[in-house]
């Protein structure tokens, strides 16, 4: 993926309709802050709003720190002086702004260049962490029947994004999974059948066992077996999140109510934790006591989106006093709607079925936080995102 930062935003746009799939950030930190957790991001593309002392400590820290990952200087204009000085800092390319062909093909020879290190220091040779593509985001919430499986269906197909992604979502609720029914699978294999091939998993075996949802959704089926989860150990579901995770763009974990160990490998391997709730003291204690123990263990709170689902129900609690008591913000309200049952029912995510429903946007909004911006919102037309859809839906309802 590219990076793009810039501090206007009708720039950055330009900039982004220029190079396609992209992710727009708006200040040199939220750079920082994006690479930390994008070990697989490979080029960084400055604006011409950014101050150049800012863009030279930005290339010169990356220098050192992700030698394979290339900074692109954008500029009104650009003269000897600039040119030396960004290239004595370890700038990979620097372009005019109005020399849109440029821009591209600076961004093509970047992706190139990290291909290459990447290669020639494998991981283990080089002292950058090895990169994976995709991002994992974990739900979870120890109190059963709040919405996880809910809020991952529709993450997971936000996500994809009807395509513009690839997208696997990995049921982890491995007594009572009901990822396959909510989008109303039949698979073939489920992660059980990944047990016997044990540490010899890899890539295509892992594919095999994946079942095909809906463009660019894919799942991995918990077991339909009773009795199995006992032989699926954390260090299996460990290596499997690891490889989908260089597999997909987004790995997104429906999870049981409890913190079990696989539970656990699967915050380990989180870029993101969704933790779900609902209006009521029994969920919302249960939060609590589940933000402190993330806490105990750990895990960087940057990284948790706490979401209320049925955030509209009338029972005397006010989303102000449940931050206070829970120490964190609410970063997506989730409303109730009986097309959420509906939906499910139909096996297609309320998301896919209605993309202006609130539910839809509370959903959105989840993605966004959790990743910033995860489509080129401007590629496909709202109305022909709907189009598309309605017809995906006739092939499911048909189906
Ligand atoms: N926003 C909502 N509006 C209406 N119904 C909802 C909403 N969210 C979830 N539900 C319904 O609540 C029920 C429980 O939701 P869901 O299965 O997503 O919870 P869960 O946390 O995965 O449960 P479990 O812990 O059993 O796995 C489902 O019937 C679902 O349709
Ligand atoms: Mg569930």
């Amino acid at each position: 993926m590219t990076a793009i930062v810039d501090l206007d935003p009708a720039v950055a746009a330009a900039l982004k309709s220029a190079l396609g799939h992209s992710i727009v950030l708006d200040s040199v930190d939220a750079v920082r802050r994006h690479i930390d957790t994008n070990l697989g991001e490979d080029t960084i593309v400055v604006g011409p709003t950014v101050d150049l002392d800012s863009a030279f400590e930005l290339a010169s820290l990356m220098r050192v720190q992700r030698p394979s990952l290339g900074v692109i200087l954008v500029r009104r204009r650009v003269d000897t002086n600039v040119l030396s000085s960004a290239m004595r800092m370890g700038v990979r390319d620097v372009v005019e702004e109005r020399d849109i062909a440029a821009i591209a093909s600076a961004v093509t020879r970047s992706k190139e260049v990290a291909r290459a290190l990447r290669q020639s220091f494998p991981e283990g040779e080089t002292a950058e962490p090895g990169p994976s593509r995709g991002r994992l985001i974990t739900v979870f919430s120890a109190k059963g029947g709040c919405g996880k499986t809910t809020l991952s269906t529709n993450l997971a197909a936000m996500l994809a994004d009807n395509g513009t992604n690839e997208v696997v979502l990995v049921d982890l609720d491995l007594a009572f999974g009901d990822v396959a029914i909510a989008l109303q699978m039949f698979p073939k294999h489920t992660i059980a059948d990944a047990v016997p091939i044990g540490d010899d998993l890899d890539e295509s075996a892992l594919r095999s066992l994946l079942t095909n949802h809906s463009p660019g959704l894919t799942a991995l089926a918990a077991p339909m077996q009773p009795g199995v989860e006992k032989t699926i150990d954390s260090s299996l579901v460990t290596h499997i999140l690891s490889l989908l995770k260089d597999m997909f763009d987004y790995v997104v974990v429906d999870t049981p109510p409890a913190f079990d160990d696989q539970v656990l490998a699967a915050f380990d391997a989180s870029d993101a934790i969704a933790l779900i709730a609902t209006l009521d003291i029994p969920a919302l204690k249960n939060l609590k006591l589940t933000l402190e123990t993330l806490d105990l263990l750990d895990y960087p709170r940057e990284n948790w989106n706490l979401v209320l689902n049925r955030a509209d129900s009338k029972v005397g609690l006010s989303i102000s006093e449940v931050e206070k008591t829970l120490g964190h913000s609410i970063g997506a309200q989730i409303p109730s709607s009986r097309d959420v049952p509906a939906t499910i029912n139909r096996g297609v995510p309320i998301v896919l079925d209605d993309p202006k429903h609130p539910v839809t946007d509370a959903v959105r909004q989840v993605a966004l936080q959790a990743f910033g911006e995860f489509r080129s919102e401007d590629s496909i037309p709202d109305t022909e995102i709907s189009g598309d859809r309605r017809s995906f839906m006739r092939r499911k309802g048909k189906s």
